[in-house]
Formats: C-alpha cells, sequence, structure tokens
C-alpha cells in the first residue's frame, strides 16, 4: 500500500493577488465577475479571482499595443531588458518559500516538487533569456550588386500567451522570458485553475520595475478569455501549451488574422527498457517519467516498454517502488504525490483506470482514489497492455502507467512510433548502438537516454506530430517572438 497522509489546509501568509494586471495595475474586471480557485488537497476555496472576458483582454491589448509600439518599451535598451529580467529572477528568489507554496496550495503539486523543480527553474529560465537580450544578432548578407544588405531581428509584438494547470510558474517563465527578452509585450492569459502565482509574478513583475503595459495577466477561462485573445486583430501573436483540440480551435480562431502560432501540446511518450539496462535506474526512471506532477506532464513516460526477458523482474520490482510512494499532504516535505489538479481531471484519469480494466488490462498497483477528501489517486501501474486499448493511445494526464512488453529493437521502434504524438521519448540500455537507433528513429522532439525529465533551459523542447508547433526554450524559443527584417541599401 502506497503509505499516506492526511491533507492539510495550509492558509496563505499574505492577502492572495485576485485582480487583473493591465498597464501596469491590478483591476477589477469590467464585467465585476469573479470565479473561484480551490486548494486540490482539500477541495477548500483559496480565492476568488478576478474574471477577465473579452472587454478586459481589449483593454489589456491596448495598453500592450501602446507600450509597444513606439511606446516606453521600444525605448528600452536590449541590455536594460536583460537587467529587468535578471532583476526579476532576484525577486523570485527574494520570494522563494511564498511563491513555493503558494504552487502547491494552489495546484497540490508536494512542496518538495514546487522548491526542487518548478522555483529553480522559473529562475534558471528568467536569467538564461536575461542573457539573450543583447545578443540576438542579424547578418550581414553578400548579395549581388553593390548592396550592403543586413538582416535584422526584431520582436513579433503584442504576444498573447495561454498556459495551463500543470506547471503555472514555469510556464509563465518559458513563455515571457524569450518574449520579454526580445522586446515584445505581453497578454498572459493563466488557466482557471491556477491563476495565483502568476499574479503574484505579475506584482514581482512590476517591482522589478517593467515598464506599464509590458506585462498584463488576464485571468479567466478559455472559452471566453481566452478566445478573445486569439481572436484580437492587434494581437500578433498567440503562444499556447495545452491540448491538442484546444489548439485546433485556437488555429482556426487565429485564422482570420493569421497569426503567428507556436503550440506545446501533449503526448503519449514511450519509455524503453531493454533488456541490458542498469534496472535499478531504470526503475527509478519509470517512476519520475510516469509519477512527477501527479502524472500531470506533457512529455510523461505513459507507455512503458519493457524487452521480454526483464519483463516480469521488472514489474515486480516497480510494483513495489510504487507501493512505497508517498502520498497525501502536499505541505509534509516528504510528499512524493499530491492531488490531482481538480475534478475534472479526477474523473477523467478514474474513467482510464475503469476503461483499462474493462479492456483487459491487469491492474498490479493503485487503481483506486486514495481517501475520501481531495482529489487523490494511487500511482497506477497496468500490465498486459495492448497498443490498441484507450490506456495505451490517449494522453491519460494522470499517474496511471502502462507496461509493454515486447522482443526486439525494430518491433519497439515502430511500436514507439504507432502513435499522433511526438513529444519526448526514453531509452535505458548499455548498448550505445541501440541508444543511436532509438534517438535516431523515434519521432520526437526529445529523447532522453539512460535518464528522464532532464529540462534545461538552454535545451529546445517541443513536439513532432501532434504534439506541438515550434520549439520553447533555448536560442531557437527566440524564433516564436521575432520576426527577420532585411535592410538593402544601395552603395552607390
Ligand atoms: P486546455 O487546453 O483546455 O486548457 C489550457 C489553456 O487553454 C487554459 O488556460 C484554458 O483556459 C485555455 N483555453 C481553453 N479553451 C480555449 C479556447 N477555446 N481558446 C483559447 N484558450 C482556451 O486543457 P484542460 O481542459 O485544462 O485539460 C484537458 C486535457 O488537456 C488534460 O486532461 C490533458 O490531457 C491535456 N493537457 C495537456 C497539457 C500539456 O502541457 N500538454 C496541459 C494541460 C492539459
Ligand atoms: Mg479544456
Amino acid at each position: 500500500m502506497a503509505t499516506a497522509t492526511e491533507p492539510r489546509t495550509s492558509k496563505p501568509k499574505r492577502t492572495l493577488q485576485t485582480k487583473l494586471l493591465i498597464d501596469g495595475k491590478f483591476r477589477d474586471s469590467v464585467s465585476g465577475k469573479t470565479f473561484e480557485t480551490i486548494n486540490p488537497a482539500t477541495e477548500e476555496v483559496l480565492a476568488h479571482v478576478a474574471e477577465g472576458d473579452a472587454a478586459d483582454i481589449d483593454l489589456a491589448v491596448k495598453a500592450a499595443r501602446k507600450a509597444f509600439d513606439g511606446g516606453s518599451w521600444r525605448k528600452v535598451d536590449a541590455r536594460d531588458r536583460g537587467r529587468l529580467m535578471n532583476k526579476l529572477a532576484d525577486l523570485i528568489e527574494k520570494n522563494f518559500d511564498e511563491l513555493a507554496e503558494l504552487e502547491t496550495l494552489d495546484n497540490g503539486k508536494p512542496i518538495s516538487e514546487s522548491r526542487n523543480a518548478d522555483l529553480p527553474l522559473v529562475i534558471d529560465c528568467l536569467r538564461y533569456y536575461a542573457g539573450w537580450a543583447d545578443k540576438i544578432h542579424g547578418q550581414t548578407v553578400p548579395i549581388r550588386g553593390n548592396y550592403f544588405c543586413y538582416t535584422k531581428r526584431e520582436p513579433v509584438g503584442v504576444a498573447g500567451q495561454i498556459i495551463p494547470w500543470n506547471f503555472p510558474m514555469l510556464m509563465t517563465a518559458w513563455k515571457w522570458g524569450p518574449a520579454l527578452a526580445a522586446g515584445c509585450c505581453v497578454v498572459l492569459k493563466p488557466a482557471e485553475q491556477t491563476p495565483l502565482t502568476a499574479l503574484r509574478m505579475g506584482e514581482l513583475a512590476l517591482e522589478a520595475g517593467y515598464p506599464n503595459g509590458v506585462v498584463n495577466i488576464v485571468p479567466g477561462f478559455g472559452e471566453t478569455a481566452g478566445a478573445a485573445l486569439v481572436a484580437h486583430p492587434r494581437v500578433d501573436k498567440i503562444a499556447f501549451t495545452g491540448e491538442g483540440r484546444t489548439a485546433e480551435i485556437i488555429m482556426k480562431n487565429a485564422s482570420d488574422t493569421l497569426k503567428r502560432l507556436t503550440f506545446e501540446l501533449g503526448g503519449k511518450s514511450p519509455n524503453i527498457v531493454f533488456a541490458d539496462a542498469d534496472l535499478d535506474a531504470a526503475v527509478q526512471g519509470a517512476l519520475v517519467g510516469i509519477y512527477l506532477n501527479q502524472g500531470q506532464c506533457c512529455c510523461a513516460g505513459s507507455r512503458l516498454f519493457v524487452q521480454e526477458g526483464v519483463h516480469d523482474k521488472f514489474v515486480e520490482r516497480l510494483a513495489s517502488a510504487v507501493n512505497g510512494r508517498k502520498l497525501g499532504d502536499p505541505f509534509d516535505p516528504a510528499t512524493q504525490q499530491g492531488p490531482q489538479v481538480d475534478k475534472a481531471q479526477f474523473d477523467k484519469i478514474m474513467s482510464y483506470i475503469a476503461k483499462g480494466r474493462e479492456q483487459g488490462a491487469t491492474c498490479v498497483a493503485g487503481g483506486e482514489r486514495h481517501g475520501d477528501r481531495g482529489y487523490f489517486i494511487k500511482p497506477t501501474v497496468f500490465t498486459n497492455v495492448r497498443d490498441d486499448m484507450a490506456i495505451a493511445r490517449d494522453e491519460i494526464f494522470g499517474p496511471v502507467l502502462s507496461v509493454i512488453k515486447f522482443k526486439e529493437i525494430e518491433e519497439v521502434i515502430e511500436r514507439a512510433n504507432t502513435t499522433e504524438y511526438g513529444l519526448a521519448a526514453a531509452v535505458w540500455t548499455r548498448d550505445i548502438g541501440k541508444a543511436h537507433a532509438i534517438a535516431d528513429r523515434v519521432r520526437a522532439g526529445t529523447v532522453w537516454v539512460n535518464c528522464y525529465d532532464v529540462f534545461d533551459a538552454a535545451a529546445p523542447f517541443g513536439g513532432f506530430k501532434r504534439s506541438g508547433i515550434g520549439r520553447e526554450l533555448g536560442e531557437k524559443g527566440l524564433d516564436a517572438y521575432t520576426e527577420t527584417k532585411t535592410v538593402t541599401i544601395a552603395m552607390d
């Protein structure tokens, strides 16, 4: 049995920021409406947050446009944009504990993850892009004739940024880092489940000294606030992270205004264990791959392919490790797994667990709710999974692992690629030839060899196929927020 502790109600230590950030001021929504955000560990209401809709989006876009179009932001030197971003990173470090607790409160993720993963990655991402601000170079181009030709990279303009609830602060940093370094103005629409840390980051952005209108934040729902941002004629670009079906809607709605689009979407990532692997390391990698953040990761290693010869031994070790995981109060520093983010996600995951059983897979660990308060689901492992089962095909976005047996390398490459997704993959082997073959032939934006979930602000991340368009992080991540301008000057 997974060990468990009761969730405690943790009260935030300071008054929460619950208003919209528009043009450097926090304000109520035009409609005056609010929505609730809850603590998923206790199901209690944490705060009522101003609910933005089309009218608020319009005000935010106008403010961003004003700052961008010859306004205060265009006059800030590139190097000073970098300094501002480092200042924001300093303020996040200064308020580290408060931000980590707020993230855990609103999202439910274990405090150890907020502290050791989310916050450090947020700070690193901002510092990384702060360094890029004055290094976004153009080229001189040797064209025919007596001309001087050069390119420069200009900010794309006003960027609408729509993010999900699984890594609320980190997704904010991934969006703000390259956009603000490149000189764009932003309107951020946080997920309705988790608006609190983005709003606190907005306060810190003002404290850091970002001019009015450069950073705007409009919490609200996707169909209202999100859709209005996508349709707004004065928004140049939409960067979206979330579900593929939402991306389809966004692409249609953005087509009238031909906006630039980048998408970071879901996955059903294969995690492949060969018989020659270091099995202890592979078990740990399988656990991180699927259970990090309660399984709510776009790159979750949810299809675990294990080679025939070691399959049974591997499953045994895996199940015993899974049953030893500590589930419960996200504020307990020893907790490894907290609740799912909300009831909708909880219900979706439980229905997949039921489908797994109905379709004939064997549940060897978990498979049920934990406790009767909060959206906790025991870490779950299915074996005897066939490729055509729902639990092997669909993104579940929860702590549910499908273990699939395979015989040889050609077969596993083909089966790994039999998915509409292509975000990530991993391989565990001591054979360098097998490692290269998987890295070369699995169609995914990231391949990890003998590791999983290794993220770095310098390394591009994004998807093949239905997992996305474009890349975030690294130098590549700047492409989404820059236009290339070619200037040709006659020399005589
Ligand atoms: P979602 O894609 O609906 O929501 C993500 C963001 O998009 C939120 O800010 C939401 O308000 C906004 N949004 C929703 N509809 C919109 C629209 N018509 N126009 C503009 N913005 C819109 O994802 P949701 O409903 O929260 O989760 C559903 C499933 O999506 C999950 O179970 C999971 O499978 C997947 N998902 C994948 C994520 C990833 O990182 N790849 C993140 C979140 C969810
Ligand atoms: Mg949705």
